[in-house]
């Protein structure tokens, strides 16, 4: 028995958690869910944003699943999630993008992996603002070691699941220094995997590419922001953002999350998605060994994309979230 912690987040957050805990029962998953929270919901309740309890169970059990948490624009409290990656040093953020049969999109032949650094960057959370002057600086930390650490662990994925090549997304002609510190560890990186092929591209023409032949890519690897950005556009190519997976990965802990964030326009009206978080709950079931468990999951799953009627409104469907939850369990 794993042991997991649940964290439903707010939003669509506890619709989605709710339609994935089904699913994993009615497959037999052998997880025991120990269920914390974190966020403006929790601060209400609790007095807390995060409160002890769950990095207490994070600390114990080192792998979690997440619904998304809101972040508020402009004022208030620092992102949740953002504390959390850095916090525990989880450095991964692994998003894959892939066309699925039955699932709508603009293209064909997309099967992507993006590596986002998760922790650094213009996230770093180092900002200061002169109001005399009226001028905010935002610091783009990048340093040798994260660097080293993203690139390397975006070659070992590569080499482990037999992917061609990996692409490096940065902006070193104009970020002199950190945008070259990140080419440079990947240049290194890429020399202890001389069976992968290694390509950099600047961010703009990244895009560009991205758009115009996305196919070409397999592993891309760039820093937070970019992964950021880019990583909503990939959804945006094989499906949207109700359809996308991801996971923040360090050397000793993993949370599973969606990519996408609370969708505040649609939450409570049971109209979210839950593919994407279920998604990040069968890597999530990989990353534990229940290869076999995952594998079944994902075929129920892919069976019924195929029938989009089944399937939520953003796919084209007319079913709830829990009814399409329904749906995967009818073909476990
Ligand atoms: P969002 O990803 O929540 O929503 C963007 C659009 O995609 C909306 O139209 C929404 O309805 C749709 N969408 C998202 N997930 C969907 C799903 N599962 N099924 C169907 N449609 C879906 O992005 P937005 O609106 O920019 O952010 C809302 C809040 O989420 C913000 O407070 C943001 O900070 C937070 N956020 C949290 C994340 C996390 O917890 N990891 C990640 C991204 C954003």
């Amino acid at each position: 028995m794993h042991v997991v912690t649940l964290i439903p987040g707010d939003g669509i957050g506890p619709e989605i958690t709710k339609a994935v805990m089904d699913i994993f029962a009615a497959a037999q998953v052998p997880i025991q869910w120990e269920e914390q929270n974190a966020g403006q919901t929790t601060f209400d309740q609790s007095g807390e944003l995060i409160p002890t309890s769950l990095l207490k169970s994070l600390e114990k059990n080192k792998v979690a699943l997440k619904g998304p948490i809101t972040t508020p624009v402009g004022k208030g409290f620092r992102s949740i999630n953002i504390t959390l990656r850095q916090k525990y040093d989880l450095y991964q953020n692994v998003r894959p993008s892939k066309t699925t049969p039955g699932i709508k999109s603009r293209y064909e032949g997309i099967d992507l992996v993006l590596f986002r650094e998760n922790t650094e960057g213009l996230y770093s959370g180092l900002e200061v603002y002169d109001e005399r002057l009226g001028i905010a600086d935002s610091f783009n930390r990048i340093t040798v070691a994260g660097s080293r650490k993203i690139c390397r662990a975006a070659f070992a994925y590569a080499a482990k699941h037999g992917r061609k090549k990996v692409t490096l997304a940065h902006k070193a002609n104009i970020l002199k220094m950190a945008g070259t510190l990140m080419l440079n560890a990947c240049k290194e990186a890429s020399n202890e995997f001389p069976q992968i092929v290694f390509e950099d591209k600047i961010i703009d023409n990244m895009c560009m590419q991205l758009v115009n032949k996305p196919e070409q890519f397999d592993v891309v690897v760039t820093t937070n922001l970019f992964g950021d950005i880019l990583s909503d556009l990939c959804a945006g190519l094989v499906g949207g953002l109700g359809v996308v997976a991801g996971a923040n990965i360090g050397d000793d802990m993993a949370i599973f999350e969606a990519v996408h964030g609370s969708a505040p326009d649609i939450a409570g009206q049971g109209k979210a998605n839950p593919t994407a978080l279920l998604r990040s709950g069968i890597m999530m079931l990989h990353y534990l060994g229940e290869h076999a468990l995952a594998d079944q999951i994902d075929k129920a799953l892919d069976a019924t994309l195929l029938n989009p009627e089944e399937c939520t409104g953003d796919l084209g469907g007319k079913a709830s979230t829990s009814q399409f939850a329904q749906s995967i369990i009818a073909k476990l």
